[in-house]
């Protein structure tokens, strides 16, 4: 998986939570963060090198945890032998699932907003599309600012979006994995709105491409206990929030939640599950419990292009479980 910092971890924290123990590697290319202040060449030239280190670990799939590489940079890409996942086209299917109205607000960063490539996509099933780009919101992500009662968070909230869906959007597509953090302070801000999650929806693609083999996961997944002190507390507790089984009631995740049944295969991730707003989201069974956090990520590896003890804390914080980074450069 890459994202440009700790977006894409609420993806992994839900794949890992369908194939616990399973061997990712989660690349956090902090280096370059943010991707959202970058033009297209720049980032497809940077996802290329990335895919490069990919292939180096055997990757045998490849996620962009990332609504703006899924945006800007996927199209671009040349073809490979392995299969790329972007978190784009599950997040529309899952809003064209969602709206019964047909019109969606996006929030996602400036170079996703710019490329246009949501609002294609949704027009492609007939839905209208308003976008709005929330730069802010990934520092704040990045440095720990994800509570919804936290004061910056929510004054930058009510400063990027002054008016809510106030042209009648009933569903809200997060376009920017980083802003799955943010959900508890963004349904405030749109209650009664459907709230669809990227890193949420791309996970259904990626567990449709892993087998559920042993070979995937990690012999005896387990990891040592680690003490108490490694366990960062610096950040608010909103891990919580990335599942929906612990949100606070609300349906933010989407058309449902994966299980083995209900996946599309990879090939067909970009065909819509359901007509355009026109079926209801289906009620699907409850996320399989997998608490431990030690069992969930112990196949995990992680790997930061810049500060790795920066990142090693923030991970730490929001995963629960400390995470030990090493340094890579691309
Ligand atoms: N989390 C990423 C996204 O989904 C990148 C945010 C950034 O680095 O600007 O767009």
């Amino acid at each position: 998986l890459l994202d440009s910092g700790v977006g894409g971890l609420a993806a992994l924290s839900r794949l890992c939570r369908y194939r616990p123990g399973a061997a990712c590697v989660y690349m956090a290319d902090t280096a370059f963060l943010p991707y959202g202040a970058k033009d297209a060449v720049t980032l497809t030239k940077r996802a290329e090198a990335a895919l490069a280190f990919f292939r180096r670990e055997k990757a045998s799939a490849v996620l962009f945890a990332c609504g703006t590489l899924s945006a800007v940079a996927l199209p671009h890409l040349s073809p490979r032998d392995f299969p790329v996942f972007g978190v784009l086209a599950p997040a529309v299917d899952a809003a064209a699932c969602a709206t019964e109205c047909g019109r969606v607000l996006v929030l996602a960063t400036e170079a996703s907003v710019a490329s246009g490539s949501y609002p294609r996509a949704l027009a492609a099933r007939g839905i209208r599309a308003r976008q709005i780009a929330c730069p802010l919101f990934v520092p704040l992500c990045e440095s720990g600012h994800t509570a919804p009662d936290d004061p910056l968070l929510r004054e930058t909230v009510a400063q990027t979006l002054p008016q809510g869906c106030e042209d009648g959007a009933d569903t809200v597509l997060l376009g920017c994995t980083h802003y799955t953090w943010l959900v508890p302070a963004l349904q405030r801000r749109f209650p009664g709105a459907a709230l669809i999650d990227a890193a949420g929806e791309a996970v259904r693609v990626c567990l449709a491409a892993l087998p559920e083999t042993a070979e995937n996961i990690s012999p005896g997944a387990v990891c040592p206990p680690l003490p108490e002190a490694a366990f960062p507390t610096a950040y608010p507790d909103t891990a919580a929030h990335i599942f929906p089984e612990t949100a606070s009631g609300a349906e933010i995740f989407s058309a449902g939640q994966p299980s083995g049944k209900e996946l599309l295969p990879a090939t067909q991730a970009t065909q819509p599950p359901c007509a355009p707003h026109a079926a209801k989201r289906p009620t699907l069974p409850p996320t399989p419990e997998t608490e431990d956090p030690a069992r969930r990520f112990c196949g995990c590896r992680f790997v930061c292009t810049g500060d790795a003890a920066a990142f090693a804390r923030a991970a730490s914080s929001l995963l629960k479980f400390p995470v030990r980074v090493s340094s890579v450069s691309l």
